[in-house]
């Protein structure tokens, strides 16, 4: 698949002029964030949000409440939605798509990559997005938005949704953006389920938590490392053991399994890992290095 990335940073605006209008719908934790990032950049905001007390903040600080749903589509050649999911994303816009005509849309609903393909039909101006940040970091470079969908409409819009965070596009098909959303969230869950076993695994010999933070923290920084050189690997179908074969890990896997039992804490997680890697091994990747484990995860071994 042919990919393009492109990322636009929320710099401050070129001139005096007011940013374009926009208008949000949804104003739950995320809606309301992004809301007051776009008046923050000068954006003409239009908000609409089922709970209209939600909004009182929002227009205090200079947003115009639009009455009804078409209203606030049509105040604005940029629409953002972000509400609890696709369906109410179908149920609030869908009785409203004629006014969709001329704006784009912007999906920032966390869903699936079949139902941003699906809600990109409705219209031939759709960006579907994944926001990777907690609402109070949005407007601000540590955030990051991923955007997928029709080509030209995040080009057009890019300075706007610059004012988010850092912006980066994937390209025409619309349903990419929620798939790298939840394949950082994956990354997210394991990452931090392995910080919570190893802190159970520590607690158990009265080591507090935020004692072994620091050392989880330098070791994942140690690991992006060995991700960038794995994913070389896995692009090129080789796994030479440059650093540790998957025989020597999973040696050491039988370690955390044990000491997790000894301590009587749970063992699924570590667990769970030996056998992935037996899997692996079973498959004829015992001399191959950590990045033989993909096979595993393609459902091949
Ligand atoms: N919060 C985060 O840190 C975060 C981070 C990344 C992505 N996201 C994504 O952003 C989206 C919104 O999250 P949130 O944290 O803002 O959630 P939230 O605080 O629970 O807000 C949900 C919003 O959806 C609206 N809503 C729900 N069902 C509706 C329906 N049937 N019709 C009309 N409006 C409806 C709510 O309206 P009412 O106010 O009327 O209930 C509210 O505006 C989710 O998809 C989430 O996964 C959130």
């Amino acid at each position: 698949m042919t990919e393009t990335t492109n990322t636009a940073s929320n710099a401050a605006p070129d001139t005096d002029l007011p940013g374009e209008p926009v208008t949000v719908v949804g104003l739950g934790l995320m809606g309301k964030a992004l809301a007051a990032a776009f008046l923050a950049a000068g954006h003409p905001t239009t908000v609409w949000n089922r709970t209209p007390g939600k909004a009182d903040e929002l227009v205090g600080r200079g947003a115009v409440f639009a009455s009804s749903v078409t209203d606030a589509l049509e105040a604005s050649p940029l629409v953002v939605v972000c509400l609890s999911d696709a369906a109410a994303v179908r149920d609030t816009l869908g009785p409203h798509r004629a006014a969709l005509a001329g704006r784009t849309l912007v999906n920032l609903t966390s869903g699936t990559s079949e139902e941003a393909r699906e809600l990109a039909s409705w219209t031939d101006d759709y960006l579907d997005g994944a926001i990777m940040a907690v609402p109070e970091v949005i407007g601000h470079p540590e955030a990051f938005l991923l955007f997928s969908g029709a080509p030209g409409a995040f080009e057009r819009h890019r300075d706007s949704l610059g004012r988010l965070g850092n912006a980066t596009y994937f390209g025409e098909d619309a349903g990419l953006a929620s798939l790298y959303d939840v394949a950082l969230l994956g990354v997210m869950w394991g990452t931090l389920n392995a910080f919570l076993h190893g802190a159970a695994l520590l607690g158990a010999a009265k080591v507090d938590a935020s004692a072994f933070a620091p050392f989880a923290n330098q070791w994942i920084a140690s690991v992006t490392g060995f991700i960038s050189a794995y994913a070389e690997q896995i692009d090129h179908g080789a796994y030479p053991a440059e650093d540790a074969t998957l025989e020597t890990h999973l040696a050491t896997m039988k370690y955390l399994v044990r000491e997790s039992a000894a301590a009587g804490i749970d063992t699924e997680w570590p667990a769970r890992l030996q056998a992935l890697t037996e899997r692996a091994i079973d498959a004829g990747h015992s001399g191959a290095g950590y990045a033989g484990l993909i096979d595993v995860f393609r459902g091949q071994a």
